[in-house]
């Protein structure tokens, strides 16, 4: 029964599609189908018998925890499923059928991820389970293998009829799959009519689509277009889709190609509209070392029986878990009625709304925020988006009451704050409030250090939905900053209410160490000022390479619902010319960065209510897409950043801070763009016309900038850019890793120069030339991720020798960050000429550690800085 492209395979669906309903209408239980498709490492060639060790037999032999008991049965055959079939196709196309067993692989004698997922579901899906496994090896998702919506809107341009033609194994994986849902009763030995139910999709590949430089740059994008093609062509629009990474060698592979592919797999989880229904999971773990497997064919996992029962097991418990949470999302989505996000997040897109700091200080009362209230209102800005009133510091009186709870300073609050939030309630708003973690404030009022439930409560209980956690005295605590954040997050959800938690720490690094985990923003910069270098200085630390190594290309990869970068509050409406606070405005809404006006609405002339208010700008910050705009170009005080959105189309910043009256063009090369496109002012709000390949905005005087939309509404999404893979910046599983050969999650104060002094020499400490290192100038914090994995930190310092006579400087390596973290090693106070210090300390289960270089204007060298795993 071999299959046929069937020419008008388009159409054939909707036919098809109807079909199913009658099918499933017809029977009470419809079988279960999942569809397992991809290339050879789907095909599986986990060999049963060759090799010496890692084939099946010997996999089932040592099996010491009785995991694979199942595969054999009661004679020591291959166990065969009597609920699970399989319809699968191998290395040379042709179709194998029948009860699950081993031996479903690319071959006879081999055996893909099938095995251990249709264990998976079978237990769980019980009656009937098909799989349908369609898998054809040295394919590439750019060409035979590509998506027809990734081509154009309308597809193909020519029906692919031939294996090299564009899109032809997808085309092939469809009709194959209707054959069988077609002719259930040749596939399903005892199928009774019962009809079928697509349940999921998995999809794992080989490396071919990381050969050709192209077909490597297109994947992100063609693997989203796959699974939105799938889903429209299966007629499932919400079917759950899980990918197994492609895993390569394991953790040890480093070709910038191989991990690109592999981080566009995980960047598929991250997608919003894929949140919750697409799933994936990273196989580099289940990689075995050659001499432990069959055979030595790395990109076949080495042909190791065990790594793909490990990503059979790991697809199908992703799958299961992404149905269970899909089912009980969607009632969920039922029950609150939204219509366009997951509600699962408090902020999908930025937060916006308006902050009493900037504006007044500590200067804040009733009245002044009761007529903030109203006049978010009055202006339009609460229907442009400002969801937000948000109190800070010094709202609160200088002692708590004989409970121990927060009070409202009477004079500025007569009627205590709950009165304050439904005010601002019955005005359509949210309420924000401003505590500390400190057991001070910033202004040195209570602050909530042991107070953290009872505060949580009294937040809850006044109605607030917002709650901006500041750092100050927070490093008398005695926690590492994510232990502070897990009392409050536990807080908070103990109180029932959801609230909105900012972390504000004045950009420690919350990105680095999970902040995401407890809040929805963090801070990535110091305090905002109302002048444009202040503004600069902050926006750099978000959307340039100021907080982080230069290969983040700013922090947009952390970004995403529930996970913004903040440098800090606005001064739009403060800075000293309406260019300037249009500029402003218009890098935060590149950086999708949390809005929180910070003028005085009172006094606030109409240009400035403009600005803030502009809704192509606005519109921008809030895509829902989610992309954090990225810096492509910086050049002489010229810089352009991007942002693509979920349209299809990309927002493009173009921006002069010069002196200089200059001209800025962006190529569409630059932005994932290509040939004619248009070009809409997003100020203006005007339409400039087409443009073939690039764009010029000319004259801009200093400060001035121009922001555009560029491409055509509806067209294929535009790539972003490729994540740093995580394994840049964590140390590997095991080995000796030398802290300059990886990248650090975040920095503050003069960076480290890699492998030299500070000045660029080699580093030398006492008689011992280093060749790796870190040259640090005072201060310099460097933050980098260990994972858990390493066992000790060892290096030896000195102070340099070019260092000011009798200057003094000081190394330390804490746990995490400095504002809240505790110290593992100090050298004390060390003067140049002080012989050098060998560390060697324990970091056993760390996840991150701090090197932190302090003094005045005095240069210091980490010789070796090195972590060793041991396992
Ligand atoms: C810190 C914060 C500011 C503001 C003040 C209030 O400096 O970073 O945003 O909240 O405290 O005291």
């Amino acid at each position: 029964m071999k299959t046929q492209i069937n020419s008008c395979f388009k159409n054939s669906f909707f036919v098809l599609i109807t079909l199913f309903f009658v099918l499933k209408a017809s029977a009470q239980e419809p079988i279960k189908v999942f569809i397992l498709a991809g290339q050879s490492n789907m095909q599986g060639h986990g060999e049963m018998e060759k090799g010496e060790k890692g084939n099946l037999n010997w996999v089932v032999n040592n099996d010491k925890t009785g995991k694979y008991k199942h595969l054999r049965d009661a004679n020591g055959d291959w166990a065969k499923r009597d609920d699970v079939y399989i319809y699968a196709t191998d290395k040379f196309d042709s179709i194998k059928s029948g009860k699950l067993s081993a031996g479903y692989g690319a071959f006879a004698t081999t055996i893909g991820p099938e095995l251990e997922f249709g264990r998976i579901v079978g237990d769980e899906y019980g009656n009937k389970v098909l799989l349908i496994k369609t898998t054809w090896g040295g394919k590439s998702i750019n060409v035979d293998f590509r998506p027809p919506s990734s081509v154009s809107d309308s597809g193909y341009v020519s029906l692919p009829s031939k294996p090299k033609d564009t899109g032809y194994y997808y085309v092939k994986m469809l009709s194959d799959i209707y054959e069988v849902l077609d002719n259930l009763h040749d596939y399903v030995p005892d199928y009774k009519g019962e009809g079928y139910e697509i349940s999921g999709f998995a999809w794992h590949q080989g490396w071919n689509d990381r050969v050709n430089k192209e077909a490597n740059k297109a994947y992100e994008k063609n693997l989203a277009h796959l699974i939105k093609d799938v889903r429209s062509d299966l007629g499932t629009p919400n079917l759950p889709v899980v990918i197994a990474t492609t895993g390569m060698k394991g953790w040890e592979d480093k070709d910038p190609r191989a991990l690109s592919i592999m981080n566009a797999q995980l960047a598929m989880a991250k997608y919003p509209e894929f949140k919750n229904n697409v799933s994936v999971v990273d196989t580099r773990d289940f990689y075995k070392e050659r001499p432990d497997s069959p055979a030595n064919q790395f990109y076949h996992w080495n042909r190791n029986a065990e790594s793909y029962l490990l990503i059979g097991e790991s697809l199908g418990k992703a799958m299961v878990d992404l149905k269970a949470k899909q089912t009980a999302n969607n009632v969920l989505q039922l029950i609150r009625n939204v219509a366009r996000y997951d509600s699962d997040f408090l902020t999908p897109t930025p937060p916006v709304g308006w902050n009493s700091w900037n504006a007044f200080e500590k200067d804040i009362d009733e009245n002044k925020i009761k007529q903030i209230a109203d006049i978010m209102v009055s202006s339009g800005m609460r229907d442009a988006g400002y969801k937000y009133l948000v109190l800070d510091d010094a709202w609160m009186a200088a002692e708590r009451n004989e409970n121990g709870q927060l009070v409202a300073d009477s004079i500025k609050f007569p009627n205590g704050m709950k009165a304050v939030g439904d005010y601002i309630h019955s005005k359509g708003l949210k309420y924000g409030i401003y505590e500390c973690r400190g057991d001070l404030t910033c202004q040195n009022l209570p602050g909530s250090f042991e107070h953290e439930e009872i505060d949580m409560q009294s937040f809850a209980d006044w109605g607030v939905d917002y709650i901006k956690l500041d750092a100050c005295f927070a490093k008398k605590n005695g926690r590492l900053s994510s232990e502070d954040f897990d009392v409050y997050h536990k807080a908070i959800l103990k109180t029932g209410r959801s609230m909105v938690l900012s972390i504000s720490d004045f950009g420690s690094g919350a990105w680095a160490w999970g902040g995401k985990n407890y809040g929805q923003l963090w801070r990535t910069s110091g305090d905002i000022f109302p002048r444009i270098q202040s503004v600069y200085r902050c926006a750099e630390t978000s959307g340039g390479d100021g907080a982080s190594h230069p290969a983040f290309n700013g922090l947009w990869q952390f970004a995403g619902p529930d996970s913004w970068n903040d440098p800090d509050m606005l001064q739009v409406g403060n800075l000293k010319s309406i260019t300037e606070d249009k500029v402003h405005f218009s890098l935060w809404s590149i950086l999708a960065a949390p809005i929180m006006a910070g003028n005085d609405l009172r006094k606030m002339s109409d240009e400035v209510k403009d600005i803030i208010t502009a809704k192509e700008v606005l519109a921008i910050n809030q895509d829902p897409r989610t992309h954090q705009g990225y810096r492509v170009y910086e050049k002489d005080s010229i810089e352009i950043y991007n942002k693509p959105l979920s349209d299809g189309t990309t927002a493009v910043l173009m921006l002069n801070k010069g002196e200089k009256v200059s001209d800025i063009t962006v190529f569409w090369e630059q932005i994932g763009l290509a040939g004619k496109q248009p070009v809409r002012d997003l100020w203006l709000e005007k339409d400039l016309g087409e443009f073939s390949e690039s764009f010029t905005a000319k004259s801009l005087e200093k400060h001035e900038h121009l922001l555009i939309k560029v491409g055509t509404v509806g067209s294929p999404l535009v790539a972003g850019p490729t994540p740093v893979s995580e394994d840049k910046y964590t140390v590997p599983k095991s080995g000796t890793t030398y802290l300059s050969d990886i990248y650090y999650m975040a920095k503050k104060g003069n960076a480290p120069v890699e492998d030299k002094t500070f000045h660029g020499e080699k580093i030398k400490i006492g008689r011992k030339k280093f060749k790796k290192g870190l040259g640090v100038k005072s201060n310099a914090e460097m933050m980098y991720r260990l994972n858990g994995r390493a066992d000790r930190f060892q290096a030896t310092v000195q102070i340099d020798r070019s260092s000011p006579k009798d200057s003094i400087g000081r190394f330390q390596v804490m746990v995490e960050e400095k504002f809240g973290g505790r110290v593992l090693f100090d050298s004390g106070k060390m003067k140049r000429g002080d012989k050098p210090v060998e560390i060697d300390i324990d970091v056993i289960d760390l996840e991150f550690i701090l090197l932190d270089f302090s003094g005045k204007k005095v240069f210091g060298n980490w010789g070796d800085p090195k972590v060793i795993s041991n396992n």
